[in-house]
């Protein structure tokens, strides 16, 4: 039977979901696993936001919503805009979605014709090509390359452009390489996204954790004429530890978040009536737990970093923000012992292999760099206890010193 549709041989699971869902599995049946996957906090929601969810059950906030989200919760992201990046918006130009991956998915549902290019800077969130290409747009990557710290250049963006240019996604601070773009670097990037008249996707959703005092900027801060060109995506998940509750918004354009509310009314209409009241609590409560989060992640950031340099062959930039590292296994690839571990596998992607061999013989679960669009690298989310990362960078470590013998 052909039951499946055409679109769907464009796309394939999210591998950072099914690496953390094959990671839990094997926890559960009593495996000692050490879990790098998962792309999320983990800290407890703060109490003061689970309080407002259930006290949101007991009045009996439980009903439909308007599709895009209640007046109080756009009124709140309006203040977090004013008060966080000094943007002022409009309630129309709001939308709540279910979690930033929807308000992403929706605005290239509504902005994107059959052939349109995105040009998606690479390593990149492995959700931005399939998405793009499921809204029937080409995704054109361009490699920002690790000795830049992972950011395009100007001259980089404008070579990437051709007529059919609709799109730039900007994601700072990034998954997968932590790196964030300075006031500087994105008032160049400006340029060229002007001269072109470009739309931009910037994804904020990492902004509050960010380390040494990283001033964090996107591209509408940067000048009113930006802003007009700009859809901003964010969402609660990483900043207030909130993934379950599936809570993200965007801002821009008046036209395009009407058309996503069309797509969104059609589709899953509102988010959870009581997440949205809890996010409601954490965007206008007290913004020290965020700060806390922040600081722990700093402190584990800087562990992991220490002890991966520590191993001979991997190579690692320090992330100015989220909560990832990229390290680079170019040096570990030459190794005999990979090497033979290579010519005896039918596996042509050498991150994969190495991460399912480092699962299954080390009881180490992390992402292959293939895919973030970078086979020499690995993704290691360190949103873990200092104790875990310590004893996953030591299997990584005698993986390593293994494959060297
Ligand atoms: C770069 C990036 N954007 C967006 C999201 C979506 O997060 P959520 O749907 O939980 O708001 C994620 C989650 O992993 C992400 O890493």
């Amino acid at each position: 039977m052909d039951w499946i549709a055409r679109r769907l041989e464009v796309i394939e699971p999210s591998p950072t979901l099914a690496i953390s869902a094959k990671a839990a599995e094997l926890k559960k049946k009593g495996e000692d696993i050490v879990s790098f996957g998962a792309g999320e906090p983990d800290f407890e929601t703060p109490t003061h936001i689970r309080e407002a969810a259930k006290n949101a059950i007991d009045k009996g906030m439980t009903r439909y919503t308007a599709v895009s989200g209640t007046v109080e919760l756009k009124d709140a992201i309006l203040t977090k805009f004013k008060r966080d990046n000094g943007l002022e918006y409009t309630r129309n130009q709001v939308i709540v979605g279910t979690g930033g991956k929807q308000v992403i998915y929706n605005f290239f549902l509504a902005t994107l014709n059959r052939g349109d290019e995105v040009i998606i800077p690479a390593p990149y969130w492995v959700s931005y090509a399939d998405i793009v290409r499921l809204a029937d747009g080409v995704p054109v990557l361009v490699s920002a390359s690790k000795e830049n710290e992972f950011r395009i250049s100007p001259a980089d963006l404008e070579k990437a452009i051709s007529p059919k240019t609709k799109v730039l996604i900007l994601n700072s601070p990034s998954n997968p390489t932590g790196s964030a773009y300075s006031r500087k670097e994105l008032e160049a990037l400006g340029e060229v996204v002007l001269k072109h008249k470009l739309l931009v996707m910037s994804d904020d959703i990492y902004e509050r954790i960010v380390f040494d005092g990283f001033e964090f900027c996107n591209l509408a801060m940067i000048s009113p004429e930006l802003k007009e060109l700009t859809f901003i995506v964010n969402g609660v998940s990483k900043a207030y530890s909130m993934t379950g509750w599936r809570i993200g918004y965007g801002v821009g354009p008046v036209e395009i978040v009407k058309n996503m509310d069309t797509i969104q009314s059609q589709s899953t209409s509102n988010p959870s009536s009581i997440s949205q009241a809890a996010a409601e609590a954490a965007l206008k409560g007290d913004q020290g737990c965020v700060l806390e989060m922040a600081r722990a992640f700093q402190k584990r950031r800087d562990l992991i970093v220490r002890l991966l340099r520590e191993i001979p062959g991997v190579e690692v930039n320090l992330p100015q923000g989220a909560f990832y590292v990229f390290p680079y296994l170019t040096g570990v690839y030459e190794t005999q012992g990979f090497k033979k571990l290579s010519a005896s596998s039918e596996e042509k992607s050498k991150s994969k292999l190495f991460c399912a061999h480092l699962l299954d013989k080390y009881k180490v679960a992390a992402v292959p760099g293939i895919a973030f669009g970078d086979d020499e690298a690995l993704r290691l989310s360190y949103a873990m206890s200092e104790n875990d990362i310590q004893k996953g960078v030591s299997r990584i470590a005698e993986m390593v010193r293994d494959f060297s013998r």
